[in-house]
């Protein structure tokens, strides 16, 4: 008997996880999310040669993550928070339709080939956590009101063919990983980056920048003009050496922790750790009810459980798995 009750508390599960999961599902992508997907798309060069083939929807396309948010006029949507397309070769630029996904917490798209400016647009991306633009062939400027996304963890723009001056590193108080190496830059870095408090790595190497430039060194503190943690390390004379630094990318980025991207991994892990638990107890429970037995029982006890009468331990058992189901299928839910 108690191995029956262990099989209908999995059935209840995966039942309610199932109704769960389609919930999420029957909520549209909102528009404007959908619209500006369908530029950016476009532009980046997705699935443009295979045309003939049904693009999937927005947030089923690999790379693209969507969360359910409350839309202005009470109903739930989802809206995208994550591009994540990382060594696709697209080809393509990156949209100024970007701006307008207005959720995003995400953008990632290291090595590809994108060409072209990074848009002014991106500066709309209030939400953005992460931006990833490491190893492609992005040139121009960098927007220089970059710094009203306050809340940047992590900037990585190297390796790119990005120019001008870093006047765009003024104020970015939870950046916790920067790197510019490899670009075209010139100037002087900005003294502004004292105020980046949470910077645990950073990297300006390979570019033409004038003057002392800092290099990360923690636990000395001999040059107070930077914060304790970091000295002053290199004094380039102003150019690259002739070792072009291209031909092995990335040479300077030493290894640093970077909790920061642990965050959104916990967030896969977490579903593929739900995934694993479906499967399995969807694997159980249809080996269980082959027998329809199980599944008589298993309604007479939900429509106990419904009505109240639930005795013993029927209730008390099962709301704390409602709980945690809730809890893994809206992780963006506060
Ligand atoms: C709420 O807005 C969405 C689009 O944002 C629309 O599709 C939906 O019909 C609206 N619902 C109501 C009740 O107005
Ligand atoms: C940096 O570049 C911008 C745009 O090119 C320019 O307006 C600004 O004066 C430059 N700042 C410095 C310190 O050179
Ligand atoms: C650069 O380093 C050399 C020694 O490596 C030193 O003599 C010189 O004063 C330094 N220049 C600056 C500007 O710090
Ligand atoms: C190029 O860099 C390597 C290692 O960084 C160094 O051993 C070599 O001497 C450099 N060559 C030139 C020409 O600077």
């Amino acid at each position: 008997m108690a191995v029956l009750h262990h099989k209908h508390h999995h059935s209840i599960f995966v039942l309610l996880s199932l109704l769960l999961l389609l919930a999420d599902a029957r909520l549209n992508l909102d528009c404007t999310d959908a619209r500006a997907f369908s530029a950016i798309q476009k532009d980046l060069g997705i699935g443009g040669k295979r045309s003939s083939s049904p693009t999937p929807p927005p947030c089923s396309t690999p790379g693209v993550f969507c969360e359910r948010r409350l839309s202005p006029n009470s109903t739930y949507v989802l809206r995208i928070t994550r591009l994540v397309i990382k060594s696709r070769r697209l080809t393509g630029f990156l949209s100024p339709a970007i701006g307008r996904l207005s959720e995003l917490k995400e953008l990632s798209l290291t090595n590809n080939q994108l060409v072209d400016q990074v848009p002014a647009q991106i500066v709309k991306c209030k939400k953005l956590e992460i931006l990833d633009l490491a190893n492609n062939q992005l040139s121009g400027e960098i927007p220089s009101e970059l710094s009203s996304l306050v809340r940047l963890r992590v900037l990585d723009l190297s390796n790119n063919e990005l120019s001008g001056n870093l006047s765009f590193l003024r104020h970015f108080p939870n950046l916790e990983r920067l790197s510019l190496a490899n670009n075209l830059f010139t100037g002087k870095v900005p003294k502004s980056i004292r105020s980046f408090r949470n910077l645990q790595f950073f990297d300006f190497s390979g570019n033409f920048l004038e003057g002392p430039v800092p290099v990360i060194s923690r636990g000395e503190s001999s040059r107070p003009q930077y914060p304790k943690r970091y000295i002053l390390k290199e004094n380039t004379t102003g150019t690259k050496s002739n070792n072009d630094s291209r031909a092995n990318k990335n040479p300077a980025l030493a290894p640093a922790p970077a909790p920061s991207s642990s965050a959104p991994h916990k967030h896969k892990k977490s579903r593929r750790k739900l995934a694993g638990w479906l499967l399995g107890f969807l694997a159980g429970s249809v080996a269980g009810s082959l027998s329809g037995f199980v599944f008589s029982l298993f309604f007479k006890i939900v429509l106990a459980a419904l009505r109240g009468g639930g005795r013993d331990v029927g209730p008390a058992i099962f709301s704390p798995l409602i709980k945690k189901a809730e809890d893994f299928s809206f992780p963006g839910k506060r």
